[in-house]
């Protein structure tokens, strides 16, 4: 039974934006030697999403973003934080957070980044969770935003097929009467920071000729490696959350997990005991999308009705850093 009461951060509104132009698996095909039966059986993507060469990231997080707050019925001048996750951002600095805060018109909301990669989303709920819960923000605007096809290596057949761009939101704010975020974990492990990185353009490798040469401002994977680590970690995680909330996978109603692999899915789905009628899939749309991927899918789920009031659903990543993270809420 819903727990009456107590205050809870809620989902008020979602929404979600993807560029127009689309590369399907046979535009790959032509650019690197792979197959699109290799990418469908090796991954579950068919098609992702990509940028236009004037369209950053700050672009793509406010058309979710408008959405989001439409679907909440809450203005922009309202909002008293906006936190952007992403590892795209338009520029080092300023923060993506802040673009898009000025683009929205919310000049009483503060403004930031959060990097935590694939898991970015997630962790932003964790954190916000807190600060709503505590009252120390009321309306807030999480956003999971990439254009990760502007950092993708289209000679590297084992990356370039993945990835592609997009934006979900979310607007959170206070409830008492029952629905809400139940519980929320997140957890890293940098000794693995290398497994999936961009080494080139920060502190550690400043942008020089050489580093262009070498290539090293594009996303580097040990995809191999990051696939084991991922699994065992969102199955992790995901028991964690539901431990928190006194939740069975059969109090579940929808899984929605970071859109990586399909394999990488199933395989999660299936050692948490969970029938893939309950696990949202989206991936061979969209390709992984990093800290976007969970809020576009959580979007499309409420608004294609496969979300009821009252469902509970899990949220679930696994990403660079290496970062992983769950949330269990009540819709
Ligand atoms: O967002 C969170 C972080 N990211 C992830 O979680 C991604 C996790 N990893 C993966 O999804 C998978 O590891 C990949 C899809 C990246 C790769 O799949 P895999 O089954 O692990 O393949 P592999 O890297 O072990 O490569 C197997 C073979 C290799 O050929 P050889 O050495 O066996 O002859 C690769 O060269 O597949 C080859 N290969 C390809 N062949 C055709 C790798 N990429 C491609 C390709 N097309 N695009």
């Amino acid at each position: 039974m819903p727990e009456q009461g107590r205050t809870r951060a809620r989902i008020l509104g979602t929404g979600c934006y993807v560029p127009e132009k689309i590369l399907t698996n046979a535009d790959l095909e032509r650019i690197v030697e792979t197959t699109d039966e290799w990418i469908t059986t090796r991954t579950g993507i068919k098609e992702r999403h990509v940028a236009a060469p004037d369209q950053a990231s700050s672009d793509l997080a406010c058309e979710a973003a408008v959405r989001a707050l439409d679907a909440a019925g809450v203005k922009a001048t309202e909002l008293d934080l906006i936190v952007v996750a992403t590892v795209t951002p338009d520029t080092f600095f300023p923060s993506t957070g802040c673009r898009v805060q000025d683009r929205l018109g919310a000049p009483q909301a503060a403004a930031f980044d959060l990097s935590a990669a694939c898991s970015g989303f997630v962790f932003g709920l964790h954190l916000l969770r807190g600060m709503v819960e505590t009252g120390v923000a009321k309306r807030v605007l999480l956003v999971g935003v990439e254009t990760l096809t502007k950092i993708t290596d289209y000679t590297d057949r084992g990356t370039c097929v993945l990835f592609g761009d997009g934006a979900g939101a979310v607007v959170l704010g206070p409830d008492s009467s029952g629905p809400g975020i139940l519980s929320s974990r997140i957890g890293s492990a940098g000794q693995y920071g290398d497994m999936l990185c961009m080494p080139g353009g920060g502190s550690r490798h400043p942008a020089t000729c050489e580093t262009v040469k070498n290539r090293l401002h594009y996303l580097h994977m040990k995809g191999n490696e990051v696939f084991k680590l991922a699994v065992r970690g969102m199955e992790e995680v995901s028991r964690g959350v539901m431990e928190d909330a006194n939740l069975t996978p059969d109090d579940m109603t929808l899984l929605i997990p970071h859109q990586a692999n399909i394999r990488m899915i199933t395989a999660t789905a299936d050692r948490l005991g969970m029938p893939m009628e309950k696990v949202f899939v989206n991936i061979h749309k969209y390709g992984n999308t990093s800290s976007a991927s969970v809020p576009i899918a959580l979007d499309e789920a409420v608004r294609s009705r496969r979300v009821k009031s009252g469902d509970i659903l899990g949220l679930v990543a696994f990403g660079g850093g290496l970062t992983w993270g769950a949330t269990a809420l009540r819709w």
